[in-house]
């Protein structure tokens, strides 16, 4: 069987190296062979995640011919490529692209520090906010009173309490897709819903097509299921999906499933419009591929032209006959993560299978914190906490805008209408290794190959929206200073960072 799991054709790789800066050669440095240039710029078009790990390269003669370059040239650079470990070739079956054993740092999920064990340092590690207050405080007041009747029973309800189930389905009814309570399962957090997922549809060597980059504890948790990611990667800024990509992936590889973060995709933020969510199902349904769709960032928008009306349909919406979409929710992002709460929509037959495959986990989800969300969803507490959670991201945002500009101008990224992430391109520094000086000057900060499948993405870094004023102030200027540490490969001790107080 091939190694490969998508291709880039020559048209297409020849316009992706065009689009690459010419980096310029230092002064008194000769030009780089014509070879050696073209086996850079493919190397960085695989570490930034721009053409995925295991996508087949163009034979050497239809690259040739659409770069206006010699066949040799070609030859040579993916002669270079191969000895470095970045392709890897069979007779038969082509060239296609590969990170090298013990490349970068390994790509892992995030592992949240507990707040006590952080001290000074500033942690940009979690895209996850303080709760509301009071609507927390109140919310757990509201589902104290409601629980006295759950007392009396054995409170395992693996599928959630039947009233969430209830008032979850009418939220999505409410927004134009018809659902019933038995299309609903509760699960412990959007992770615990795609878990479930996993255990069903994605086990040892099954195929998962994920966008490149993505969220990274999702992509760990695929990983150890044993699934075989198929990264697709995302277009440059904001446009995000570029459906003849995904087409051709999802026709080609066949995935099992497709896991898409639609609405403010960790890490980038972008948000695929209508066009671009029709064709994702269309591609998914002609591939016989399951479409997971991930919602956990969809009611944070922070733009003064989106609200609720101007959002896109969701995803689901475009498969009424709910045969190919399996959306997954939770509150984490729009409330607080502490509660634990997410959901999953899908055909009841699913939901059922879905229940089957949790309860060997974890049983179920704690009732109080159900009776907590739903006294959220039926007083309409969680309207109000989510405009609160909306303005505070909105305001971190814009501070940390700032606040990168001015102390990083050299770092390009795009501000993204809504979510919760920066996702930026380090002024071509390895994100690894910022992340590790980052440590040292007391600010965390997670590295871009944690996205990516393979060690992709090593020059970017992700911040989220949880930090705001003089703490994104500080936060930049520590970044800053651990740019300047990698800029000089300086090793050894720095100053620790001094005790700061928002
Ligand atoms: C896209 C996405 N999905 C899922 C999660 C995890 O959500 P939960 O806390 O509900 O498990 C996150 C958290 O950052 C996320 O960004």
């Amino acid at each position: 069987m091939a190694q490969w799991t998508s291709a880039v054709g020559a048209a297409q790789l020849a316009r992706l190296l065009n689009s690459q800066q010419d980096r310029p050669a230092g002064p008194g440095t000769r030009r780089p062979p014509a070879y050696r240039v073209l086996a850079d710029g493919i190397r960085l078009l695989v570490l930034e995640g721009r053409v995925p790990v295991a996508a087949r390269l163009p034979a050497e003669r239809e690259l040739a011919l659409s770069l206006s370059v010699s066949r040799t040239t070609v030859a040579a650079a993916y002669e270079a490529l191969r000895a470095e470990g970045f392709l890897e070739s069979r007779r038969g079956a082509g060239s296609w692209t590969a990170v090298p054993a013990g490349n970068p740092l390994p790509a892992r999920g995030l592992e949240p520090l507990p707040p006590e064990a952080l001290g000074s340092m500033i942690d940009l590690g979690c895209a996850a906010l303080p709760a509301p207050e009071p609507w927390l405080t109140r919310a757990v007041q509201g589902a104290l009173e409601e629980l006295p009747p759950y007392a009396h029973t054995h409170g395992d309800y693996p599928a959630g309490l039947p009233a969430l189930r209830a008032m979850i389905a009418e939220r999505y009814t409410a927004r134009g897709i018809p659902t019933m309570p038995e299309q609903i399962m509760v699960t412990t957090g959007a992770m615990g819903a795609i878990d479930a997922i996993c255990h069903l549809f994605a086990g040892r060597g099954e195929r998962v097509a994920v966008e490149s980059p993505s969220y990274a504890n999702i992509l760990q948790l695929m990983r150890e299921a044993g699934a075989r990611l198929v990264p697709v990667a995302m277009a440059e800024g904001l446009s995000g999906w570029d459906m003849d990509r995904w087409r051709q992936v999802l026709r080609e590889a066949a995935p099992r499933i497709a896991y898409v973060v639609a609405d403010f995709h960790n890490p980038t933020g972008a948000l695929a419009d209508e066009d671009q969510r029709r064709r994702l199902v269309d591609a998914a349904r002609s591939a016989g591929t399951v479409l997971v769709a991930d919602e956990t960032m969809s009611e944070l928008w922070l733009d003064d032209g989106l609200d609720g009306a101007a959002m896109p349909r969701p995803v689901c919406g475009f498969d009424l006959a709910g045969s190919t979409v399996i959306t997954v929710g939770s509150a984490s992002k729009a409330f607080w993560a502490g509660l634990r709460i997410g959901w999953v929509r899908a055909a009841p037959d699913v939901i059922r299978s879905l229940v089957a495959a949790r309860a060997y986990a974890d049983l179920g989800t704690p009732v109080l914190e159900q009776l907590a969300v739903n006294w959220l969803f039926s007083t309409g507490g969680w309207e109000q906490a989510v405009q609160l959670r909306r303005a505070q991201a909105r305001e971190n945002r814009d501070a940390l805008v700032t606040a990168v500009r001015r102390e990083l101008p050299g770092w390009e990224f795009e501000v993204p209408q809504g979510g919760l992430t920066l996702w930026v391109r380090a002024g071509g520094l390895s994100g690894s290794r910022l992340a590790e000086a980052g440590e040292r000057v007391g600010v965390r900060v997670p590295s871009g190959p944690r996205f990516g499948v393979d060690g992709a993405f090593e020059g970017y870094v992700r911040l989220p929206f949880t930090v705001g004023g003089a703490v994104a102030e500080e936060a930049a200027v520590r970044l800053a200073a651990a740019a300047r540490l990698v800029e000089t490969g300086a090793t050894g001790a720095v100053e620790a960072p001094r005790t700061f107080v928002a």
